[in-house]
């Protein structure tokens, strides 16, 4: 898979949902999702969003696909077919197979989880940014993030805003490779 940015949204303890649903409600976050994963550098192509069966399950039915891009369902299950207005992969490198088979062609692609999902891009793609939201206050949660490598840097840092008594900031860190141990 070629090179993809993440989106994601973990409260103070990396938990990023719970019950197969978001732990939390932010309609501001859900602007900033929608804006980060729309915007074009290069219309007419449009970007592509990349998630697990579980996430694309998770969003209500009347809201997906999410317009404006493509929308990749990854599952490995053979009689998962794929919804009406998405693409089914079986693995990223198919995810790039059917997007680079797209008839106008891509923009960028998002990686929006969930955890496995988020676990399978930080392996096996060249994963430039990470576009973080930042809840601030630990909800239950049973799905994480990993452990964000080291080679990821924050590269800008939002003001604490608040929403329905709720904290978050907005974040992006970038893939900044590592100096050779032993150089100075
Ligand atoms: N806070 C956020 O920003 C955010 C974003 C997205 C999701 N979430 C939350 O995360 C949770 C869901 O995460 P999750 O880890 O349970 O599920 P998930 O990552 O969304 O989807 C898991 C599914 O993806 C498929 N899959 C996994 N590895 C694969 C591989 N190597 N190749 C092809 N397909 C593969 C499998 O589908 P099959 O079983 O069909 O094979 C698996 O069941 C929910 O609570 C959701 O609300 C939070």
């Amino acid at each position: 898979m070629g090179q993809v940015d993440l989106v994601v949204a973990m409260d103070s303890d990396n938990g990023i949902g719970k019950s197969g649903g978001l732990p939390w409600q932010l309609s501001a976050d859900l602007r900033h999702f929608r804006d980060i994963t729309t915007r074009m550098d290069h219309p007419p192509k449009r970007n592509a969003v990349i998630m697990g069966r579980r996430t694309w399950l998770s969003i209500p039915s009347k809201f997906r696909p999410l317009p404006d891009r493509i929308n990749v369902i990854l599952s490995r299950d053979p009689a998962f077919q794929a919804p009406e207005g998405a693409l089914k992969a079986q693995s990223l490198t198919e995810a790039d197979h059917l997007l680079a088979r797209d008839p106008v062609g891509f923009d960028r692609a998002f990686v929006i989880g969930g955890q496995q999902i988020y676990e399978l891009a930080l392996r096996e793609t060249a994963c430039r940014r990470i576009y973080l939201t930042r809840v601030h206050r630990r909800f239950d949660c049973d799905a994480f993030f990993p452990t964000l490598p080291p080679e990821f840097q924050e590269i800008s840092a939002g003001p604490v805003l608040s929403e329905n008594g709720l904290d978050y900031s907005f974040h992006i860190f970038e893939y900044v490779p590592l100096p050779a141990s032993g150089a100075k």
